[in-house]
């Protein structure tokens, strides 16, 4: 029986998941197949309800359900535990599993150029759901302190102390000052929506240089006005397609238990933009 696999979230009718993983189903012709389904913020538990109805096999969460998914789930992965969000489901018999490969999937691009991170110091911009599994990734890796600036100081500050918690030195900064001291930090990484609609940069990017690596997990577009700008001041740069495909390979690989097929599902993504 051809097994079904979902990406839930609002709005949901520009995700790339279902062209991901159908190619991995077709580069290794499997009897699977991937859709994406809308559910509205307030309906998660119908939704799930009828997940479960349809016997899915497997489900990632994006906006707005990653946090509120781990009330209904069944067990959750170490990785769920400390970050305090999900974006990834297996059902095992009826019982739903919550991992999440958001961080592991963002660390991948870095692990994969071969960037050490340990002892290292980082500058995160944004203080939402993707830039706290981005602190633990730093925190998991060694880092040496990661400074965090956010539109909201609140929560900027909430997720500095999320970050101590874990065994990182942190602190929390603005961002006009976090643009002027980015060239100090070996990473900068734009973990706001800013860019999502062709904005410019989150912050100035003058004072970013050739030895700054800058990741903004926007991939849509995949030119972000900070990526454009870093590049200009040869920084090292890390798209968010590939923070995209990280986790998307391990989310495959968590509900197939094979090596995720790389090549094709980047191939296609690359083809969407
Ligand atoms: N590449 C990938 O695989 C991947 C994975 C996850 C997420 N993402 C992308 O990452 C972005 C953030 O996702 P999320 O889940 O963390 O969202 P979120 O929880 O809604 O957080 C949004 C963040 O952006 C900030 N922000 C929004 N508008 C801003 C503005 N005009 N100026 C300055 N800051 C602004 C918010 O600051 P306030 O606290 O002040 O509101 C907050 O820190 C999204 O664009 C998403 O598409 C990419």
């Amino acid at each position: 029986m051809t097994k079904t696999f979902a990406v839930i979230g609002d709005p949901i009718d520009h995700s790339l998941s279902p062209n991901i993983h159908n190619a991995a189903f077709n580069a290794l012709g499997m009897d699977c197949t991937y859709i994406a389904y809308r559910i509205p913020k307030g309906e998660l538990k119908e939704g799930i309800e009828s997940l479960r109805q349809i016997k899915i096999s497997g489900f990632n969460v994006t906006i707005p359900h990653k946090i509120e998914m781990m009330r209904y789930i069944d067990e959750l992965s170490e990785e769920c535990k400390t970050i305090g969000a999900i974006n990834t489901v297996t059902n095992e018999n009826g019982r739903l599993i919550g991992h999440n490969t958001d961080m592991d999937g963002f660390l991948e691009p870095i692990k994969k150029r071969n960037i050490a991170i340990k002892n290292e110091d980082v500058l995160l911009l944004g203080a939402g759901g993707a830039a706290r599994a981005i602190a633990a990734g730093f925190a998991k890796e060694g880092a040496h302190k990661i400074t965090i600036a956010n539109r909201t100081k609140e929560k900027g500050k909430e997720l500095a102390k999320f970050a101590a918690s874990l065994g990182i030195e942190s602190n929390e900064t603005s961002l006009d000052e976090a643009g002027q001291n980015a060239g100090k930090y070996k990473f900068v990484v734009n973990a706001t929506s800013v860019g999502l609609k062709n904005e410019l940069s989150p912050i100035s990017t003058n004072a970013i240089n050739s030895q700054n690596v800058v990741y903004d997990i926007i991939y849509m577009p995949m030119n972000t006005d900070f990526i454009a700008q870093s590049k200009k001041k040869s920084a090292i740069v890390i798209y968010g397609y590939e923070m995209l495909l990280g986790q998307a390979c391990l989310a495959f690989e968590i509900w197939h238990k094979v090596k995720a097929p790389y090549d094709a599902m980047r191939k296609v993504l690359l083809g969407g933009f």
